[in-house]
């Protein structure tokens, strides 16, 4: 059932450009328009809409981070994320005008069910991204758009995440089509981009040998640092998770920007530190800005692990090692970004001799509080 792989981890890598596949299957119109009707909320609900709150957990709640982003530049919506174990007690500020947007692979995880439950007592309107159909999340949530992963068996999320981008930049490209949203390139060459992305993380899967070879060379470490600039941040967070979670190890993303506040501290020789650098064909401020952090953090001694588009050369004389991925639109780069943290985290737990399927303390669906 493991398909040849020696771990559903493995497996479910290597299913992500057929579940992103999968995903966009059957929602873009011959005209070249979305057409996401069997998420039942009408179009006029989705003109009224005057703030969206995405809710989540975990690697979910990293989906929701690049959401934001998506979101706001497309479809200029105001946007707030929020983990779901901390929206439910904070009296959140909700009303008709609301689109609640959860997250949940499971369906089933208990703070998110929480948070939609509270949202609908405040008449605000709840859209499920999910990946299980008819579990209880998208059961009691006024709207659905399913992900089409299929299951996910091993603990580490990672093929449900990168159908969770996917399902979120419908949505935010969904809610900019029906508001009329312009803001430079249509949407169907957006969407004509998101459908080439199963081909691009194809490509990203066939060019990891090398990452799982540093993997291997750094099981001995005590603590690798994360660290991104726009969508990319919580591309850091999201690595940093998979390493605690399969390696047992210390690991901390950190918005780039951030550094001089505080974490540059911790930079000291040696230091594995991954660095997740926007296209510099996007804003390019922010990957000249994520240039230079690259810059500092080695005067400091640490090790740079980049992860750059192809083609940018900038990058190249301050990495000690460089993964390479296809040039993408700077909001979907999280698609192919994300790949060779997974494979890193995994490699690097089976290194260590670790259960990569059933990391230690943790469950699948967490139905607890
Ligand atoms: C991390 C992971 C967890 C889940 C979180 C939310 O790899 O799997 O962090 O993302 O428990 O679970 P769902 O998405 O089922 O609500």
């Amino acid at each position: 059932e493991k398909g040849g792989y020696d771990h559903f981890m493995l497996k479910e890598i290597a299913e992500q450009p057929r579940a992103v596949a999968d995903t966009l299957l059957g929602r873009i119109g011959s005209d070249g328009l979305l057409t996401l009707d069997e998420m039942r909320l009408s179009d006029q609900e989705l003109r009224d809409v005057s703030k969206i709150i995405v809710v989540a957990c975990g690697t979910s709640y990293h989906a929701g981070l690049i959401a934001k982003y998506a979101i706001e530049h497309w479809a200029r919506v105001p946007c707030e994320v929020e983990l779901a174990s901390e929206f439910r007690y904070r009296d959140p500020i909700l009303n008709r005008d609301t689109l609640v947007i959860v997250i949940s692979q499971s369906g089933e995880t208990m703070d998110t069910l929480m948070a939609v439950r509270h949202a609908r007592e405040q008449r605000s309107r709840v859209l499920a991204i999910c990946n299980v159909n008819g579990s209880t999340i998208p059961r009691e949530s006024d709207a659905v758009l399913y992900t089409h992963a299929g299951p996910e068996i091993a603990v580490a999320s990672t093929k449900a995440f990168l159908t969770q981008l996917v399902a979120c930049y419908l949505v935010a490209l969904y809610i900019a089509q029906v508001r009329g949203v312009k803001f430079g390139d249509e949407i169907t060459q957006i969407l004509d981009r998101l459908a080439g992305m199963p081909a691009k993380v194809e490509e990203v899967l066939a060019t990891m040998e090398p990452v799982r070879a540093l993997a291997r060379s750094l099981a001995d470490e005590r603590c690798v640092l994360f660290l991104g600039r726009h969508v990319g941040f919580p591309v850091a967070l999201e690595g940093a998770l998979k390493l605690k979670e399969l390696a047992y190890m210390h690991a901390e993303g950190f918005a780039a920007g951030e550094l001089k506040h505080g974490p540059i501290a911790l930079i000291d020789r040696g230091l594995p530190v991954v660095v997740v650098v926007p296209s510099p064909s996007g804003q390019r401020v922010i990957h000249d800005k994520i240039v230079s952090n690259i810059q500092e953090i080695r005067a400091r001694g640490a090790r740079t692990i980049v992860i750059a588009e192809e083609g940018d050369t900038a990058v190249e004389p301050y990495a000690d090692t460089l993964i390479r991925v296809p040039a993408v639109e700077t909001l979907l780069q999280p698609l192919v970004a994300a790949v060779p943290l997974q494979v890193f985290a995994c490699e690097l737990a089976t290194a260590k001799g670790h259960d990569v399927d059933q990391p230690r303390n943790l469950a699948k669906s967490v139905t607890v509080e």
